[in-house]
Parts: C-alpha cells; structure tokens; sequence
C-alpha cells in the first residue's frame, strides 16, 4: 500500500511535552469507541495529569514535566 501525502500519519514526541499525532488516525477509547477529532494534528497526553485525557490539556508545563533526553541514534 502505497500512502499518498494527504494519507501519511507521524507521531512526534515533544521534548518534555506531548505526543503529536498528524494524520487521519482514529484515536480509541480502552472499549474501541472512537473519541472525537476535531483536528488532523492532536497532541496525547503522556505526563498523565491532563484533566482532558488522552488529549494534552497544556498541564505538562505547569507541573514541569520532563521527558529523558533522545538517545542517538
Ligand atoms: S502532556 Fe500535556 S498535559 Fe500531559
């Protein structure tokens, strides 16, 4: 399968911040009902003190949530 430009999906893990995720990706609840996207980027939460969960609600920079630094590759 061969993805067009439109169809491509990423995923990037900001520095001491969320996980971007661009491109037509369903995002799933644990019972596989599908969560409402308004957007095609959306940042998830990964410290786990967003109030608005699995989506980043910006509470990462208030709590100073760090991530370790990238290993080389
Ligand atoms: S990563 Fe932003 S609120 Fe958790």
């Amino acid at each position: 399968m061969t993805l067009k430009p439109d169809d491509e999906v990423s995923i990037v893990a900001c520095p001491d911040g969320p996980l971007l995720v661009r491109g037509d990706v369903p995002i799933l609840t644990p019972d596989g009902e599908p969560l409402p996207r308004r957007r095609r980027t959306v940042a998830l939460c990964r410290c786990g003190k967003s109030t608005i969960k699995p989506y980043c609600d910006g509470t990462h920079k208030t709590i100073g949530f760090r991530t370790e630094p990238e290993l080389p590759a």
